[in-house]
């Protein structure tokens, strides 16, 4: 695999979807052993879930935090951390909701889909709860309120404001770099036309074709670490 010319691309965004984590043994979500197919999203990953049963929605998601907790970031999460360290036009925005990129030392400019690691309740706003475990607070202090994942479920709107930030940076990328996305969740997947409609170099990261392959220039067919530590070299300090 050849390494890049990074310095050709000043401003570069990683859009890095579920595929990101995998290596790190965070099961995606579509494709083999994939999420939504041992669970319905709609019994434990929606509203109306949430709504129903909230004690089992968030059983659901203690479970999902506990697995990610077995799991450690891998030589790809560590090359985006040390690319961010050593160029300062690297963003990363993520539909993830892990944490992972985090755990690495990544600097996450937008969280699409918000995190395992928060809580909120409608009136009195987000409560971060990111301790090993399960979740210190099941209802909020302030009214005894049921609190919910601070995730975007499907059905669910999107935080504007995440969103817009995201936008901004896609919108000024020299370099759009998709990594481990089925690119079929939208409008998180929308990213990738807006960056290519203006004009940035699109590299899609994912051993597999997706329903965006076509819109990019280059596809690098290997797992996540391999493809970032190979073709996205850190430039020596100094
Ligand atoms: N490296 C890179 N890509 C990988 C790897 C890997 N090691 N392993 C799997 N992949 C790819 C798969 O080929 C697939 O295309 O990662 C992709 C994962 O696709 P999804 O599971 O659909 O994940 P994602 O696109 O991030 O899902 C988007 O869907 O359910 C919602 O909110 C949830 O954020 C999620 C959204």
């Amino acid at each position: 695999m050849k390494p890049l010319d990074l310095d050709a691309y000043p401003r570069i965004v990683f859009f890095a979807g579920a595929g990101m984590s995998a290596e790190s043994g965070v099961p995606t979500y579509r494709g083999k052993g994939g999420i939504w197919e041992q669970y319905d999203y709609e019994e434990y990953a929606c509203e109306r879930a949430f709504r129903r049963d909230p004690a089992k929605v968030l059983d659901f998601h203690e479970l999902r935090r506990a697995k990610v907790l077995d799991c450690t970031p891998h030589a790809g999460h560590a090359q985006l951390a040390a690319l961010q360290a050593a160029r300062p036009g690297v963003a990363v925005v993520t539909p993830n909701i892990d944490g992972l990129l985090q755990r690495a030392g990544v600097a996450v400019a937008a969280e699409l889909h918000g995190s395992l690691w928060r809580l909120r309740c409608e009136r009195h706003g987000v409560w971060t709860d990111d301790e090993a475990g399960g979740y210190r607070h099941r209802h909020c202090m302030e009214c005894g309120a049921w609190l919910r994942p601070d995730i975007v479920w499907f059905e669910d709107m999107v935080d504007d404001s995440v969103f817009q930030r995201a936008g901004q940076l896609v919108a000024e990328a020299d370099l759009f770099v998709s990594i481990g996305t089925s690119a079929v969740v939208y409008p998180a997947a929308g990213f990738a036309s807006l960056a290519r409609q203006r004009g940035a170099y699109m590299i899609e990261i994912n051993p597999e074709a997706t329903a965006a392959s076509n819109m990019h220039d280059l596809c690098l067919r290997y797992p996540a670490s391999e493809a970032l530590t190979g073709a996205f070299p850190v430039p020596a300090r100094g």
